[in-house]
């Protein structure tokens, strides 16, 4: 995702891109594979797995497809995925940190098929979690859902945010403000910021064939984020739990397409 306020979009364009059909095709390639990159990971994924290694795994993975991992030296960055746990509301690096027991975690891949752009993160819960936990977690996904919902021609980009605000506080958690979602396609982070919060009606007017992610953070306490000294890392200022998903989607004539489905059916974990 990309900083709400002096964000990482492509300064030379503010317009939004609106694609055709083999612009689909591309992000429809790039898409599942990210989404299958994840899959490949869920497995792995258990109480004692180091970060380092998912990270590992999730390079050669994409390496293997042919495909590039985006976030590999993008603007500095060093890895392939971001792994969130717990309080780390996005852009957690993967490291010596070992994954515990109790332990909820997002996990965002971004791969290059093509030079397009796949751009999808989930939750992962690590053997039993807390009943909170697990409730965050459904909001996560279901904020997501519903702010899907109003993607199609004629919609708002604040209908988005309005929809996805408006159930995740009235759920008691609230939205992270500072990070958005953004446009992709050949760019990895282009116009528009897709805010997850904001007011029926207002902002830009979607069109068939826009391409862009939604990837609402919402946090069990409250909204507001601190960055750590290595510069990545986001973390809720409260220490309480933030949980995120994120799919990469485009407009259709009616709705929208979202071409990060996991091929497994693993986007939400049990
Ligand atoms: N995949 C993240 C997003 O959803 C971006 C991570 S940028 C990185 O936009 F440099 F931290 F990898
Ligand atoms: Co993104
Ligand atoms: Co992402």
């Amino acid at each position: 995702m990309t900083l709400a306020e002096d964000s990482l979009v492509d300064a030379r364009s503010r317009r939004i891109k609106v694609h055709g059909p083999e612009a689909f095709e591309g992000m429809r390639v790039a898409g599942k594979l990210a989404a299958e990159c994840l899959d490949m990971l869920t497995p792995h994924v258990q109480p004692g797995v180091s970060t380092a290694l998912l990270d590992r795994l999730a390079r050669e993975f994409i390496l293997d497809h042919g495909a590039l991992p985006a976030c590999l030296f993008y603007r500095g960055y060093g890895y392939t995925l971001c792994i969130s746990p717990n309080h780390v509301v996005c852009h957690g690096a993967p490291g010596e940190r070992v994954l515990k027991e109790g332990d909820i975690a997002n996990i965002d891949v971004t791969v290059i098929v093509d030079g397009w752009h796949g751009d999808t993160s989930r939750m992962y819960a690590l053997g039993e979690i807390a009943p909170r936990a697990r409730r965050l977690i459904d909001v996560s996904y279901e904020g997501l859902e519903r702010g899907l919902a109003q993607v199609k021609p004629g919609a708002r980009l604040g209908d988005i945010g309005h929809a996805i605000q408006s159930y995740v506080e009235a759920q008691r958690c609230s939205v992270v403000r500072d990070f958005c979602g953004h446009g992709l396609g050949r760019i990895f982070h282009d116009a528009p910021n897709i805010l997850h919060y904001g007011r029926p009606g207002a902002g830009d007017v979607l069109q068939e064939g826009m391409f862009f992610t939604v990837e609402p953070m919402v946090n069990l306490g409250r909204p507001q984020v601190k960055l750590l000294a290595d510069g990545w890392t986001a973390v809720t200022r409260d220490k309480s739990l933030s949980a995120q998903c994120e799919h990469s989607v485009g407009v259709t004539a009616d709705g929208c397409e979202i071409f990060t489905r996991s091929p497994a059916g693993l986007f939400k974990p049990v």
